[in-house]
């Protein structure tokens, strides 16, 4: 089938103490993004749609020269920012990889099982088994219950879909109002059977100065 990706990288980085695309920050010289891109591609996928902040068309078509992507300005929230790259999709899209540029470590075996998937279920999410135990709190800061560790897993990207299913779910979660944190959830939340693909510990998220510092290590160590 025909897979394009899309990559939201319309964030600002505030957590890693940016006011900035965090997508464009360089890991060991190179734009996190540019290596995100580069796993795509190893996979067999090079064509797509990247998400940039508004107002930074020019320094994201600088920084991807040459290649076949498609830059839209995204929105507010990371969803806002996912919609505005579905409308960009062209119509041969059949399936779509919806990856964040902030984990530019993403395996290729990651990219191909989670493709495989949704094209076999229509919707899939890379996904580790949790290593820890989770505990739900309440709003006072009590326990309220500990879900039991085997069914609880972390969630990866990329999240993989069947075209019509995620626009489908993107365009009921803007008309009703909802609010999901990924497109998994929001493919769930409207009833889609969505399949758990398992990743490695290795997809991180760029989120934190110190997965900053990790990423850097890693990188000069070859390990990546
Ligand atoms: N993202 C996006 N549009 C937004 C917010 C986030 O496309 N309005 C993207 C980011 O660029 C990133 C991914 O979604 O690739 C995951 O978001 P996150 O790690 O939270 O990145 P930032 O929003 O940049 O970081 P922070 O929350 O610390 O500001
Ligand atoms: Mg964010």
């Amino acid at each position: 089938m025909t897979t394009r990706f899309l990559i939201p990288a319309a964030g600002m980085g505030t957590r890693l103490g940016l006011d900035s695309p965090k997508a464009l920050v360089a890991l060991a010289g190179r734009p996190m993004l540019l290596r995100t891109l580069d796993r795509f591609a190893e996979a067999g996928l090079e064509q797509g749609v990247v998400i940039h902040p508004a107002g930074y068309e020019a320094d994201f078509r600088d920084a991807l020269a040459g290649r076949a992507v498609t830059l839209v300005p995204g929105g507010a929230r990371r969803q806002d920012s996912v919609r505005c790259g579905l409308e960009a999709l062209d119509d041969a899209a059949e399936v779509v990889a919806i990856h964040d540029a902030a984990r530019p470590f993403v395996s290729v075996a990651a990219i191909r099982a989670s493709v495989e998937a949704a094209e076999t279920f229509g919707a899939a999410t890379v996904a580790i088994p949790s290593v820890d135990t989770i505990l739900e709190g309440d709003a006072d800061g009590f326990l309220v219950a500990t879900p039991e560790r085997h069914r609880l897993w972390a969630c990866q990207t990329p999240q993989t879909f069947r075209a019509e299913v995620v626009t489908e779910a993107h365009r009921r979660a803007a008309a009703e109002g909802f609010e999901g944190t990924d497109d998994a959830s929001l493919v769930r939340h409207f009833g889609g059977r969505v399949k758990l693909v398992t990743g490695s510990r290795d997809n991180v998220k760029i989120t934190l100065p110190e997965d900053l510092r990790l990423a850097e290590l890693v990188l000069r160590e070859g390990r990546a």
